[in-house]
């Protein structure tokens, strides 16, 4: 659809409101207009930064949406690299992940990879986006597989330090489990939330507990095997 909506202004505003009231991390995920030719991205996600800097806990830039016209071709070494001299001129404060589809290039997944970490323009990457078909992005159990498969590619392409979130198709405290396991430091869900609610979150975390005691495992992260 191409991110219709009210515009940052109204949203930054809405936003920050929620904030006021409930104490939670905002992480806020930026895409160009549809209507801006990809040479002038840079421009928009700058005007997006400046919108939501009293807003975001963290920064997304999402060049991986399949629903606007041109935007996956921003997934490039290239055009990340140039938005990073401009992450770093205008000194943002908050972590910037960068949000890829599943089925990107591997040298391309490589270079975006090296801008990641201490003292790189992007704190880490967001794996994955929907998968692009005929009828849009296809998103939940069908993307379980193939982003699995791209967060272990990337564990063998970018440094153990680079956080990355794991995203797609994750369902259950098994699938938490098993994203960790491949090396995620963290994970999202939202297609799972409307088969079972918005009490998914916290039956997860109960389950995980419960799973982790048995099984005598402290922290997720130590359940990495790569
Ligand atoms: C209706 C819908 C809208 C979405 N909008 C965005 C978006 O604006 N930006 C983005 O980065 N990802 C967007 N996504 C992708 C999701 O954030 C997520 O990466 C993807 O759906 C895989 O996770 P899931 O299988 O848990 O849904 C959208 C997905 C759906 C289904």
């Amino acid at each position: 659809m191409g991110f219709n909506n009210d515009g940052a202004e109204i949203i930054a505003e809405q936003l920050k409101r929620v904030r006021d009231r409930i104490k939670i991390p905002v992480g806020v995920n930026l895409g160009k207009n549809r209507d801006t030719p990809n040479p002038e991205a840079i421009k928009d996600y700058e005007i997006l930064f400046k919108a939501f800097e009293q807003t975001a806990s963290y920064f997304v830039i999402n060049i991986s949406s399949p629903n606007t016209p041109g935007l996956r071709d921003l997934q490039s070494g290239e055009f990340v690299q140039s938005l990073g001299a401009r992450i770093l001129h205008h000194q943002i404060s908050q972590p910037v992940f960068i949000k890829l589809a599943p089925d990107i290039e591997t040298e391309d997944l490589r270079s975006i990879g090296a801008l990641c970490g201490d003292k790189k323009p992007y704190t880490g990457l967001i794996l994955t986006n929907t998968i692009s078909t005929d009828l849009g992005g296809l998103s939940g159990y069908p993307l379980k597989g193939p982003s699995t498969a791209l967060l272990r590619l990337a564990r063998t392409l970018v440094p153990a330090s680079v956080p990355i979130i794991s995203v797609g198709g994750i369902e259950t405290a098994e699938d938490v489990m098993e994203r960790f396991t491949h090396g995620a430091n963290a994970v999202q869900l939202y297609s799972a939330l409307i088969y079972s609610g918005p009490g998914l979150p916290g039956h997860i975390l109960r389950e995980l507990q419960s799973k982790m005691r048995r099984k005598g495992i402290r922290q997720l992260t130590d359940l990495r095997q790569y």
